[in-house]
């Protein structure tokens, strides 16, 4: 039986994180130059359930019974074939691999658990929907994030920008104007958990004010919607800055973020944000094709460990 393969972009929030938490609306996109990939071989001459899981980027070789009941590769497959009421699987191995930096807001987690279960459910001859792909790759969120609002999962799915409300079906909207975007890594590591919990700790002490701060961020969510799907992306720069002025008032920005933004600025972005949870991971920037080059070279001379161009379009 020949391999079994399924891939998954990477995903970067352009508008919205965190105020999506409190049922704000937020806008992410894929992110193609970076993938993950799950490659399922049949063992015919193993025994019947028998599943082996070979993941070299992160130096696991195990079988699934071997792996912790909460690892979030066996949490996975199990959720898979549960969906699929499937107890013993013919035998098989899962190779796993990925060129998405991890913990740095580009949903590494979320697109290993896409491919996983696609690659399973393909194998198994059952493959599912992708409302259904997106609502086990949550359940995989869940261990990560706790509460996590479920942005990465549908985005990374769909593969296509997506204007994202917790709870809500998922909407696509047109990008009239295709625009570029350069992601810029600090390298810091920041968890996911931690971030959310610090704002909502700081929302507790202070509802007002923070209910506020997610009012706004929702606005410019909204506005930044209208002006992709009009192509008016002159308007998008100072909507990048606006949110980013919000985002410093949550208390998630960082000095080394702050450096990166400013590079990218002073480098000829027409606006820049921190993006995802803070406290480290990326930032992103707006820019002309032409001077996108030149605001990677100005990221990685303000200390940036990664930078990454892509273009945010129709699909
Ligand atoms: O995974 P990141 O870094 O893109 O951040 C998650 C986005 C948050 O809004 C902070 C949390 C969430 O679950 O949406």
């Amino acid at each position: 039986m020949p391999a079994i393969s399924a891939s998954a972009p990477a995903k970067i929030i352009l508008f919205g994180e965190h105020a999506v938490v409190y049922g704000r609306p937020a806008i992410a996109v894929p992110v193609d130059q970076v993938k993950a990939r799950a490659a399922i071989q049949a063992e015919p001459l193993a025994r019947q359930g028998m599943v082996k899981i070979e993941a070299p980027d992160i130096n696991l070789s195990s079988t699934l019974e071997q792996l912790s009941p909460g690892h979030p590769l066996r949490v996975t497959i199990e959720n898979v074939l549960a969906a699929l009421k499937v107890t013993t699987p013919p035998a098989f191995t899962l190779r796993v691999s990925s060129t998405i930096p991890l913990a740095s807001g580009l949903g590494s987690g979320a697109a290993v658990s896409i491919a996983v279960i696609r690659a399973v459910s393909a194998f198994l001859g059952k493959p599912l929907a992708d409302q259904q792909v997106s609502d086990l790759a949550y359940l995989t969120e869940k261990l990560y994030h706790g509460t996590p609002s479920g942005i990465d999962n549908t985005v990374i799915t769909f593969a296509r920008p997506v204007y994202f409300m917790a709870g809500k079906p998922i909407q696509t909207f047109p990008i009239l104007r295709p625009f570029t975007i350069i992601i810029g890594d600090t390298g810091i590591c920041s968890s996911t958990a931690q971030m959310v919990g610090d704002v909502r700790a700081r929302w507790q002490a202070d509802p007002a004010e923070f209910e506020a701060i997610f009012d706004s961020i929702g606005s410019i969510t909204r506005e930044a919607r209208q002006a992709i799907e009009h192509g008016q992306l002159d308007d998008l720069g100072p909507m990048l800055d606006e949110n980013q002025v919000l985002l410093q008032r949550l208390g998630i920005s960082t000095p080394q973020l702050k450096r990166l933004i400013d590079a990218a600025r002073q480098a000829g972005a027409a606006g820049a944000k921190l993006s995802g949870k803070g406290g480290g991971g990326n930032m992103i920037a707006l820019a002309d094709p032409q001077n996108a080059q030149s605001i990677s070279t100005a990221l990685y001379a303000a200390g940036a460990v990664r930078t990454i161009i892509t273009q945010v379009r129709q699909p």
